[in-house]
């Protein structure tokens, strides 16, 4: 099924849930500039395109772990031993982190018992996916052992496991107060220095919970009189060791992200009961041991801050990632963002980074005070205790006669039992996003730090989308170059985790159905040395022969690599792409098209006709020019000559194809013809007795029917817009085009496929002949990899705005086609649409601003 992308497409989710990007950034425009979040790039400044599509099938060195479990979603890599630990559902296996599918993994079964499960389906609940051991919990707690904890169905349970020998323990441990019930609830937990920080709603009917348990003393958040958390679901926890080399000696930290119902909202805009979800950071200190008597075993370091990303009150995180580069002063975070449930219709991922000292600055900012009078958070003027409510213990407060939480004085601890949240949120680092895509949800991201040959260190992203996909990419200043998209799993799944393993240079997912471990650069996929320079991968470097991984090369003056530009290092040289140039004849008035792929989407064809560039609108409407070729339409004799095809791509071009075209006159039809076995004509021109009349007449109708297919070809490929493969160029779906045309253009039917090739008819040469030479491009066009490139919007050329006109000549079906689709077939007039949409927008969000401010100031 690999050529029925359209079908692909929308068994993955595309096009069903796809809205029109119109109407996207129309909904997006309003809700930032509504809310007049300061935003100073726009959603289409920030979107990106992956520059290279892998579609599942072209997938190389991908290996696979599965078993008879389900849902492999906790992940534990101890990459010093090589190892990965994997929680799945009934089951812990250990997995040799080399090669994950060397057949040598250990297995521990830990299946809930039939009594747990009894009582889970008394509970009402589901029997295919609650009532299990869904394990969540898989940390290091010391050199032997590991701590484990499952959800038992709905009836948690820890143990500790001995890595040696991973049997199954004897002893367990009640696990309600670390594990959540549910399996699909949102959780966080780390083993600390022995004592285990969880973060859930642990029962159904519970609130939400930060907490530390086993080893310390145990402390939870305060719910009484407010709540410190209001129906939050977490992501993710980050232990950042700021007591290093502290100047103040100050605490180590854990960071919490959730998502949850923001109290502090005034209710003009929402509803009382639609509370609005907002992104959240908390934090609480390592040696945190709650108060004496007010807050005892409580919290006494807990503050939380909004964190904003794009569309403020609308966005959920997905997921977050730190990074620290050695030193926790540089610690950046990483969050994926998506639109929250009410915007369901519309997938839409932000991704935003954050500097610690920003988060750090939200919580020595000012607090909120929750008003009972008019009950209304808002910002507290009033008087500060000390020492500072919420901060960590540190040699200030030691020098105060201060050692420990449980030294502070009541005010300070009535203080901080009232205002756990700040009043600055955290913004971005530069303000705005990396970045906004749309018609995808990244659940998942992982980064890996990379020294570059120009010596610079550059993030590259790993995002794992919900149906099944990874985006890699790079951030280059304050933009992100997606530099390949990859489909790693043929059936649609979300991505549920991802590890990096520098060791193993090895990216392993997660997901329901198994782990995959996908090698973090796959250089040899650039078979060019404008492809190696082009693609901006931090890993890979072009040597003059192939492109290759900097991190095997010792020698490296020869190499050449760009990440900042990503066009310099390869010469301005056709010579390289000496494709074999390829003969195509046709009879005068006949169609052609001559295939053209572009290995990136980023690229754009260009032709060139006896050496002179072919415009878009050369005026006579004789050239086509498609994303995937040129369509020459009513050849002329005139119209022979070499037809060159070149992409065209960040200020590099490189020769992708080359045609000579011949074009014949009608007179030596009769040449040709008599070797096609076709009975039916001999009869009709016994019949007539005045054949050469009748084969014009036929080539007439012939040249007529392959004009629709191809404008209708064209048009089918421009459908499949992202994911699968180009429709020309596949020979399933131009199987399916081709019936028709022997049905009604030659009468016959088995013999295409021996006489496609040989049958020099203009006819049938433009679509079969080419599904040939497309399907396997390796062969034939040295210089181009194999994956077709998605069509895109701002890759549609001019020529096929012009088709529709033609079409509507045509038979009636394909005029209902194009009618039906016009939509997602986008056309220069299209963007130009888009663009005046954005323009009249940006316009609007300015004058609602001022108006805004006459408001205030009247
Ligand atoms: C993993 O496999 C590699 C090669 O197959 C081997 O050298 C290594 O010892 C294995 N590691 C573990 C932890 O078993
Ligand atoms: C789950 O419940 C359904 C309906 O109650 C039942 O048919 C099925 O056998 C149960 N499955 C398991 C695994 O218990
Ligand atoms: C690790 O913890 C387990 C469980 O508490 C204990 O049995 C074991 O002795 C510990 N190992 C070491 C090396 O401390
Ligand atoms: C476990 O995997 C199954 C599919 O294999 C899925 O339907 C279910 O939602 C998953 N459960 C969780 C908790 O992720
Ligand atoms: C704090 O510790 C210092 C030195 O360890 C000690 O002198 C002082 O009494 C302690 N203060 C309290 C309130 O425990
Ligand atoms: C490569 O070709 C482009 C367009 O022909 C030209 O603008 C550019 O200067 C050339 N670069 C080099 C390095 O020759
Ligand atoms: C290309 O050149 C050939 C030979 O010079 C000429 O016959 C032909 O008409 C030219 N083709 C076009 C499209 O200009």
């Amino acid at each position: 099924m690999k050529g029925l992308g359209c079908l692909m497409g929308s068994s993955l989710g595309y096009p069903g849930r796809m809205i029109r990007p119109v109407t996207f950034y129309l909904v997006v425009f309003f809700m930032v500039s509504s809310m007049g979040y300061p935003s100073r790039r726009s959603a289409m400044d920030l979107d990106a395109t992956p520059r290279m599509t892998i579609a599942y099938n072209d997938l190389s060195s991908v290996r696979c772990f599965g078993s008879h479990a389900q849902n492999y979603t906790t992940l534990l890599l101890e990459d010093e031993k090589g190892i990965l630990y994997v929680g799945a559902r009934g089951a812990i296996f250990s997995l040799n982190a080399t090669n994950i599918a060397d057949g040598f993994h250990q297995t521990m079964d830990w299946k809930a018992s039939p009594e747990k499960r009894a009582e889970c389906l008394k509970k009402g609940k589901n029997n295919k996916t609650e009532c299990y051991n869904h394990v969540r919990l898989l940390q290091r707690l010391n050199a032997t052992h590991l701590y484990a904890c499952g959800t038992y169905a709905f009836h948690p349970l820890c143990t500790y496991i001995d890595t040696n020998k991973l049997m199954p323990p004897s002893v367990f441990e009640e696990g309600k107060e670390k594990c959540p019930y549910d399996p699909s609830r949102g959780y966080t937990g780390l083993i600390v220095d022995g004592s285990l920080y969880t973060a859930t709603r642990y029962e159904f009917r519970s609130q939400p919970d930060i907490r530390r348990s086993l080893y310390q003393r145990i402390l939870k958040t305060e719910e009484s009189p407010l709540h410190w958390l209001n129906d939050a679901e977490f992501v993710a926890s980050v232990l950042v060791r700021e007591s290093m080399s502290s100047l103040v000696g100050d605490d180590d930290k854990i960071y919490y992200f959730f998502t949850e119902r923001a109290g502090e909202e005034s209710t003009s805009i929402f509803d009382k009961n639609q509370l609005p979800r907002v992104a959240r950071v908390a934090r609480v200190c390592k040696n945190d041991l709650g108060g004496k008597k007010i807050l005892q075993r409580k919290w006494t370091s807990f503050m939380k801050a909004r964190l904003a990303c794009y569309i403020p009150y609308y966005e959920v995180l997905k997921d977050v990632y730190s990074l620290d580069g050695g030193n926790w002063h540089s610690t950046v975070f990483y969050a994926t963002f998506t639109l929250s449930a009410q915007w369901r219709s519309m997938e839409v991922s932000a991704i935003c980074r954050y500097n610690i000292s920003e988060v750090q600055a939200a919580f020595e900012g000012t607090y909120m005070e929750y008003q009972d009078s008019s009950r209304k958070w808002s910002q507290y003027n009033g008087e500060i205790p000390e020492p500072r409510p919420g901060s960590c213990i540190t040699d200030r407060a030691r020098k105060s006669g201060y050692n420990s939480s449980q030294d502070l004085p009541n005010s300070v601890l009535d203080f901080i039992k009232l205002h756990p949240l700040m009043y600055e949120e955290v913004k971005p680092a530069d303000g705005d996003p990396l970045l906004v895509k749309k018609n995808i949800i990244y659940t998942q991201i992982a980064i890996d730090r990379v020294r570059a040959l120009d010596g610079q260190e550059y993030d590259v992203l790993f995002l794992g989308t919900g149906n099944g996909w990874i985006h890699k990419a790079v951030i280059v200043g304050s933009t992100v170059h997606i530099i390949e998209e990859l489909q790693v799993f043929r059936v649609a799944q979300p991505v549920e985790n991802l590890i990096i393993s520098k060791q193993q240079k090895s990216l392993y997912v997660g997901s329901q159905s198994g782990v995959l471990q996908l090698p973090l650069a796959t250089c040899e996929r650039y078979i060019s040395c404008f492809d190696c320079i082009l693609a901006r991968d931090p890993y890979c470097g072009w040597d003059g022969v192939s492109c290759r991984e900097l991190a095997g090369i010792l020698d490296r003056t020869l190499l050449s690599q760009d990440v900042l530009h990503g066009n310099m290092g390869c010469w301005n040289d056709s010579t390289q792409a000496t494709s074999t140039q390829k003969n195509r004849t046709v009879l005068r008035g006949d169609d052609v098209l001559l295939p053209c792929e572009q290995a990136s989407n980023l690229a754009q064809a260009t032709w060139l006709v006896n050496g002179t560039e072919v415009l878009a609108e050369d005026g006579q409407g004789r050239f086509h020019l498609g994303v995937d070729g040129l369509l020459v339409t009513d050849t002329q004799l005139e119209f022979s000559g070499e037809y060159q095809c070149y992409a065209k791509e960040n200020g590099l071009q490189a020769l992708v194809a080359t045609y000579a075209l011949t074009v014949l006159p009608e007179q030596l039809v009769p040449q040709f013809l008599p070797t096609v076995p076709q009975p039916s004509w001999h009869a009709a021109s016994y019949a007539y007795g005045d054949m050469k009349f009748i084969y014009i007449a036929v080539i007439t109708v012939l040249g007529g029917l392959c004009l629709v297919l191809s404008v209708v070809l064209l048009y089918v490929s421009c459908l499949q817009k992202r994911r699968g493969k180009y429709s020309l160029g596949v020979p399933q779906t131009s199987s399916v085009e081709l019936q028709t045309v022997s049905s009604n253009c030659i009468g016959k039917g088995g013999q295409e496929d021996e006489d496609l090739d040989t049958y020099p008819d203009g006819c049938l040469q433009i679509i079969p002949g080419e599904a040939t030479t497309v399907t396997s491009p390796l062969k034939e066009v040295p210089p181009v990899p194999p994956p077709p490139p998605p069509p895109l919007p701002a890759e549609f050329t001019n020529g096929i705005s012009t088709l529709p006109n033609m079409l509507r000549k045509m038979n009636g079906n394909s005029y209902m086609l194009l009618r039906q689709n016009e939509e997602p077939c986008t056309s220069p007039l299209y963007n130009s649409f888009t663009e005046e949409l954005s323009k009249i927008l940006e316009k609007r969000k300015h004058t609602q601003l001022v108006e805004k401010l006459d408001e205030s100031s009247v």
